[in-house]
């Protein structure tokens, strides 16, 4: 198959969170089975274009449409991670991808309605002959219904559309006459069966018309992609995904497996493995001494957690879970920024609280090479999520010996187990759960993972070493995907949808 995944985020040179990941991780796992993956991204000045090889400018400019003319760009190609890229470059004079961030403009509507016909375009213009277009997320939602809009009747028309939605939270909602920028009509698509947002007529939706338009739609995981069918969970799309149920499903994330191994990650002091975790100790001590915490008992539970500061990701309980370690005689660690600012300004408050506290440190700032050293460092990895799509830092903690303390929710629900959990076979069981979204339902976890890491260190080794084993790679995950691509280009063939 040839796959293009068209997205605003790539990981490592362009990541806000998971979605970045994905794209990288999902693409590199489809090109390994032997399939053609290139992907297209805009070209933001704080990308990391240092890691990006061969990067350089294609001597012809692409010309796409927005708000009534013709606009050109340059066009970059180069590779990440042995991904082939495109960047696009639109050379407008709202500099759309100079903003020095990736998202969170005033204009980010525009960005990436003008992003996602351009890609078109370029695809278009490049003579590609795409089996899947693959989108992710609003900001390139508008492919889907641009695609059968504008070119499924030109040179592109053997492609079959699939979108992802990493998080029905974000829909890019917007009044409908801001549709007609990039070529779409705003008048046709602005329908209770289109891209009408379902509460406010006036508005359209993206990711609404990504599910009316799309051949596939997925999302990161299967009780997910059961909460978001419900009037609860839904987000105001749960009559769509219902109506269109038959081409929705919900699929795992997996992790990049190269880039999270702690057997040969040179961000860590010490790499390790399952076999030989005394590695994993030294790491621990490493980061204590990073950050002035107290090294005086190499036993004393460590409990970190790695997020975006944001409501979804419960940040009253995870402010609840740093004072219950400390009272329960642990050492607490948060690496998290929030692009919400009294949220920021808050963590900035208790961070300087405890600014040379000897248990507890909150750096306020995304630090990929910090990550690292914490999921190695951890020995207990806190995610007490209001709701969660997938979540993969607790895949990732579990790749480092770091055991899950998680809320019962979306894709934590499909990845954690509890070790009481008569339910779940015991070769299963991998962490400590709580359902309730409260303080009440986090001190519960916590202690339980307290008493077990104190009480059986024997038994906290094994459950150590078994989960360091779990296969989280994309393996199982892309073939699921390479299915649904399959069928859809089955259907195609049969002139159905
Ligand atoms: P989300 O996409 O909702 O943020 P995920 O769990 O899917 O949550 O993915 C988060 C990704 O971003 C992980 O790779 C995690 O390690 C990374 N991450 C989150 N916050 C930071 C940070 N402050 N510094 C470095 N990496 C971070
Ligand atoms: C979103 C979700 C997260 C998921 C990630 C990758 O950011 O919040 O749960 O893991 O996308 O799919």
């Amino acid at each position: 198959l040839h796959v293009i995944h068209i997205a605003a985020e790539m990981a490592p040179i362009a990541k806000v969170g998971g979605l970045g990941d994905v794209v990288t991780g999902l693409s590199k796992a489809l090109q390994k089975k032997g399939h053609l993956v290139e992907v297209v991204l805009p070209k933001y000045d704080c990308m990391q274009h240092d890691r990006v090889n061969d990067l350089r400018a294609l001597d012809v400019l692409l010309e796409s449409y927005f708000e009534g003319r013709l606009h050109k760009n340059k066009i970059w190609v180069g590779t990440v991670e042995g991904l082939p890229v495109y960047f696009i470059e639109p050379h407008h004079p709202s500099k759309f991808f100079w903003r020095g961030q990736f998202y969170g403009e005033h204009d980010d509507f525009k960005r990436f309605s003008y992003f996602s016909r351009a890609a078109l375009e370029l695809l278009l213009r490049a003579g590609k002959k795409p089996d899947i277009i693959h989108c992710h997320d609003w900001q390139t939602a508008f492919v889907a219904p641009l695609y059968w809009d504008l070119y499924a009747s030109k040179g592109l028309n053997s492609a079959r559309i699939c979108f992802t939605c990493h998080n029905f939270e974000y829909q890019g909602t917007a009044p409908a006459k801001e549709l007609s920028s990039c070529g779409l009509d705003a008048h046709q698509l602005n329908r209770p069966d289109r891209m009408q947002d379902n509460s406010a007529h006036d508005t359209v939706n993206p990711v609404k018309g990504a599910v009316v338009f799309s051949n596939i739609v997925t999302t990161v995981s299967p009780t997910y992609a059961q909460e978001v069918r419900t009037a609860e969970g839904g987000r105001g799309l749960d009559s769509t995904l219902n109506f269109h149920s038959r081409k929705f499903v919900g699929i795992l994330n997996g992790i990049d497996t190269d880039a999270w191994n702690p057997s040969t990650d040179n961000f860590l002091k010490v790499q390790y493995s399952a076999d030989d975790i005394q590695g994993k100790k030294e790491n621990k001590q490493a980061l204590r001494k990073n950050l002035k915490l107290s090294m005086d008992d190499p036993m004393q539970p460590l409990v970190c957690c790695i997020t975006r500061l944001v409501p979804q990701k419960g940040v009253h309980l995870i402010r609840h879970a740093m004072y219950r370690t400390i009272e329960l005689g642990g050492q607490f660690v948060l690496l998290g920024s929030s692009p919400v600012q009294h949220i920021q300004s808050e963590f900035e408050g208790i961070a300087n609280h405890f600014r040379s506290h000897p248990q507890v440190r909150l750096i306020l700032k995304y630090d990929e090479a910090l990550s690292h050293l914490i999921y190695a460092a951890s020995d207990m990895f806190i995610i007490p999520s209001m709701f969660e799509p997938c979540g993969l830092t607790q895949m990732i903690a579990m790749r480092y010996g770091s055991v899950p303390i998680t809320r019962k929710t979306g894709g934590l629900n499909d990845s954690v187990f509890d070790v009481d959990d008569d339910n779940i076979p015991a070769r299963f069981r991998n962490g400590f759960t709580f359902l309730s979204p409260d303080e009440q339902g986090v001190s519960s976890a916590l202690e339980r993972a307290f008493d077990y890491y104190t009480m059986d260190h024997e038994s906290w080794r094994e459950l150590v070493y078994s989960n360091m084993k779990i296969d989280f790679s994309w393996d199982s995950s892309a073939e699921q995907y390479i299915e649904l691509y399959e069928q859809s280009v089955a259907r195609a063939r049969t002139g159905a949808n």
